[in-house]
């Protein structure tokens, strides 16, 4: 029957609209928001290429967003404050209004996640991809080196480190974790308790239902990493409280077992993705970017429609 076969002009018509569809969500693709680690800036060479190159990869826009002057704010500003910062300033971006990606280098994810839980108003994150996040705390303060914040740094280390003053003048010290020393870091650490809902008396469900909320959780683990204790840290593993032996994995801690932030749910859900890489610290190589982080600041359904 020939009203069974389509007209030439038809198939043609379709074909037209149909990749006239597939571009549009190219071209609305979602920008991404980078924050990066201590002692850094986004003007600095390294965060300034691997924003640069994530865009161009891409096509999304990328936003690094500064805290304060950059390198002396991240070591002296407690965290609650640059998460504060932080905030405002993700709801001033327009650009940002209808939601974005995420990527945090090291401290940069304390203040990402602060964006995600604490930050009311603000446009929702959809994929937050992890390098060397410090997520279940660490053991010490990095290591410093030699600057004048470091005579600085040096001077407040002197300190208790669960103390006001320092809690409130030396950021990492926000998500420091001695597990000898629970009781002080549950009452008088600032910033990773809550982040982590770890006291019952505070916990606040809106936190978890915000993280539990993630299209994906990247977590990249850096093999050789020896600034954060224990690397492991970058895939929410850590001590058992009252020891510095073993390192359990993430599944086998409270934080997860008990789902105080939405954790295991998003597990459960084939949402977390844990990566490992080799190099030290933040040391990720193109190729692993590529691999790692550039399919998930690509437009989900225009991947879909142009690999179908
Ligand atoms: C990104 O693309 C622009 C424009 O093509 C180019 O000038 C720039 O060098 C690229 N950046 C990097 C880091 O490759
Ligand atoms: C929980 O956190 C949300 C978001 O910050 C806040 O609006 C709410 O008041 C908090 N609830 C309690 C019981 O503190
Ligand atoms: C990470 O990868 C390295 C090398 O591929 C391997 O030796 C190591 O066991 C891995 N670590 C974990 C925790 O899977």
């Amino acid at each position: 029957m020939a009203s069974s076969s389509l007209p030439l002009s038809t198939v043609v018509f379709f074909t037209v609209f149909f990749f006239t569809c597939a571009l549009i969500p190219l071209t609305g693709s979602l920008p991404f928001v980078v924050l990066h680690g201590i002692s850094d800036s986004c003007k600095g060479k390294g965060v300034a290429r691997f924003t640069e190159l994530l865009s161009n990869w891409s096509g999304s826009t990328g936003y690094c967003i500064e805290i304060g002057d950059g390198s002396w704010d991240s070591w002296t500003m407690s965290l609650m404050e640059q998460m504060e910062i932080a905030c405002k300033k993700v709801k001033s971006i327009s650009e940002l209004s209808e939601g974005f990606n995420f990527v945090g280098l090291s401290q940069g994810n304390m203040v990402g996640r602060g964006i995600l839980e604490f930050c009311d108003g603000a446009p929702p994150v959809k994929n937050f991809i992890s390098l060397a996040g410090p997520h279940a705390g660490i053991a010490s303060v990095p290591f410093c080196g030699s600057g004048l914040v470091c005579i600085i740094v040096d001077a407040l280390l002197e300190r208790e480190v669960y103390s006001k003053y320092v809690q409130e003048h030396l950021a990492p010290s926000n998500y420091v974790k001695v597990p000898t020393d629970i009781s002080n870091y549950l009452k008088s650490c600032k910033y990773l308790p809550k982040l982590n809902n770890e006291i019952k008396a505070t916990s606040n469900s809106t936190y978890k239902e915000r993280f539990a909320s993630l299209e994906n959780l990247v977590l990249i683990m850096f093999e050789k990493d020896t600034v954060l204790v224990p690397k492991e840290t970058s895939w929410f593993g850590y001590y058992p409280d009252g020891a510095f032996d073993p390192i359990l994995p993430a599944q086998e801690t409270e934080l997860y077992i008990e789902d105080w932030i939405g954790l295991k749910t998003l597990d459960e859900a084939g949402k977390v993705k844990f990566i490992n890489v080799s190099g030290g610290h933040l040391d990720i190589s193109e190729s692993d970017m590529k691999k790692y982080i550039l399919p998930y600041l690509k437009d989900q359904e225009s991947e879909e429609i142009t690999t179908a």
